[in-house]
């Protein structure tokens, strides 16, 4: 059964049990009300008949009940027969005002009634008077069917009106969700990208927005994916590839089991070494992620040097800096106190971020690592940022660097290096939340980046 089904049926039963016990309610009331008029009336013919009976004692007119009684029967249905006795120094006279047989009806009720009138001490009136209760019963009877027919009229018309209504609203109420499980259902064969229009201040609205969000976040996945797949086979196939070539050459240039030209073979051997230093370097940040996503990443923390580490990270990108004509120093000083690091996985983010840096600036700029200490309510800190004065990158690019495969659009704009496969980050940022430390951001496109990360002192 569809929502729309439900939600009418519900209120639609909803509004037909309310109208109902409305319905009851008002006709019990109802009957009370009748009930209690019939018992007025009932009194108003005794009272009636007793009066009348008191007048004709007074004027000693006998002949003006009995007219006045048949009179008052074709007045009053239910006023059923009226036995008047004159009672006189002990001699009694019955007359029967009425249907004979009316008086044995179980439905008729007698009420005896003495009268008296002050004049004539001698003489009086006793009156039977039958009332009949069954004609009562029937007139409530009756009316009561006309309020409960007129109100089953009103109450279908307005029951219907609340069908149509609610199934009106309910179709409105439907109509996004309707409209989100067709979109969900294309999603789901594979049509990324589609967005639901709808604009509501409710939690339709709300999930929809919803809806939209996850329906981008998984069209920017998909495009990660498909770039990350393009990254790591283009990250495993051109070392392999050149590794393949070089070693061709070097075939080629063996004679006898002896190089030919013992330099060019030293150059394609170095070339060799470089790109499986490129294949291991790969193939561990691989093995490093999978570490961090199972929650495997350890660093040992100790009492250690960072500006040893950073110096040394620079020794080793000297030749590299040099041959791409870039300035890289290391302002970290000498005397600076000791951090609680990993050594291995802090020299890890400073390559990370440095190569990154030689990736971006151009020859004839600089790159730079400096610290800062500054300390918080729980402990000292030192924040270390490296520093490039190279291409930079626009705000939209600084939004997903620290995702896994996370790669700004400037990566097609790199001044050195291969593509990368947006890793690095990701592996810098987990590291240095595991030393307990946060990591950032600032650049601008055209002026430089600065990456900057803390570690707590000992
Ligand atoms: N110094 C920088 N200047 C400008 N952009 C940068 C800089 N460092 C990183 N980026 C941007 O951040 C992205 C992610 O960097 P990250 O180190 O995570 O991956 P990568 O360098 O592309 O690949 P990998 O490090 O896995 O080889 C880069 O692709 C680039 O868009
Ligand atoms: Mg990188």
């Amino acid at each position: 059964m569809t929502i729309r089904t439900k939600l009418t049926l519900s209120v639609t039963l909803l509004f037909a049990v309310a109208l109902g016990t409305l319905g009851l309610v008002f006709v019990r009331l109802e009957r009370t009300q009748l009930e209690a008029n019939a018992a007025d009336e009932a009194r108003i013919i005794v009272s009636t008949v007793e009066r009348a009976a008191r007048d004709s004692l007074v004027q000693r007119d006998d002949l003006l009940l009995l007219s006045y009684v048949k009179f008052l029967q074709r007045q009053f249905a239910a006023l059923s027969y009226v036995d008047v006795s004159w009672v006189e120094d002990d001699r009694v006279r019955t007359n029967h005002i009425g249907p004979a047989e009316a008086s044995a009806s179980a439905a008729v009720r007698s009420r005896l009634v003495p009268v008296k009138a002050p004049t004539t001490p001698g003489r009086q009136i006793q009156l039977q008077i039958g009332i009949d209760d069954g004609y009562f019963q029937d007139k409530v009877d009756a009316q009561l069917a006309r309020i409960a027919r007129d109100l089953a009229r009103l109450f279908g018309i307005a029951i219907i009106a609340a069908a149509l209504f609610s199934d009106w609203f309910a179709r409105k109420l439907t109509r996004p969700l309707a409209a989100l499980s067709e979109v969900a259902g294309e999603i789901g064969r594979g049509k990324l990208g589609l967005r639901l229009e709808w604009q509501s201040n409710d939690e339709v609205g709300a999930l929809v927005a919803g809806f939209n969000q996850m329906s981008q976040r998984l069209e920017e996945l998909d495009a990660m994916k498909k770039d990350f797949v393009s990254a790591v086979t283009h990250e495993l196939r051109s070392p392999l590839g050149a590794i393949e070539s070089f070693l061709n050459l070097m075939a080629g240039k063996m004679v006898g089991g002896r190089p030919t030209d013992p330099a060019q073979f030293q150059t394609y051997f170095d070339r060799i070494k470089s790109n499986v230093k490129r294949l291991s370097g790969f193939i561990n940040d691989l093995l490093d992620v999978a570490k961090i996503e199972r929650g495997k990443m350890e660093c040992t923390l100790r009492p250690m040097r960072l500006q040893d580490v950073a110096s040394e990270v620079v020794q080793f990108f000297e030749a590299k800096s040099k041959e791409q004509g870039v300035a890289l120093i290391s302002r970290l000083d000498a005397n600076l106190g000791a951090v609680d690091g990993d050594p291995e996985r802090l020299r890890q983010v400073i390559v990370n971020l440095v190569s990154n840096a030689l990736k971006f600036t151009p020859q004839g700029g600089s790159i730079w690592i400096q610290a800062e200490q500054y300390r918080d309510a729980a402990a000292r800190w030192l924040e270390v940022s490296v520093i490039d004065s190279g291409k930079g990158m626009d705000a939209e690019d600084q939004k997903k660097l620290f995702e896994k495969f996370g790669q700004g659009k400037n990566a097609n704009t790199r001044v050195t290096g291969p593509r990368g496969t947006g890793l690095g980050l990701f592996i810098v940022k987990s590291i240095v939340e595991a030393h307990g430390g946060k990591v950032g951001v600032k650049s601008q496109v055209g002026r430089g980046t600065q990456f900057q990360f803390s570690v707590r002192m000992s």
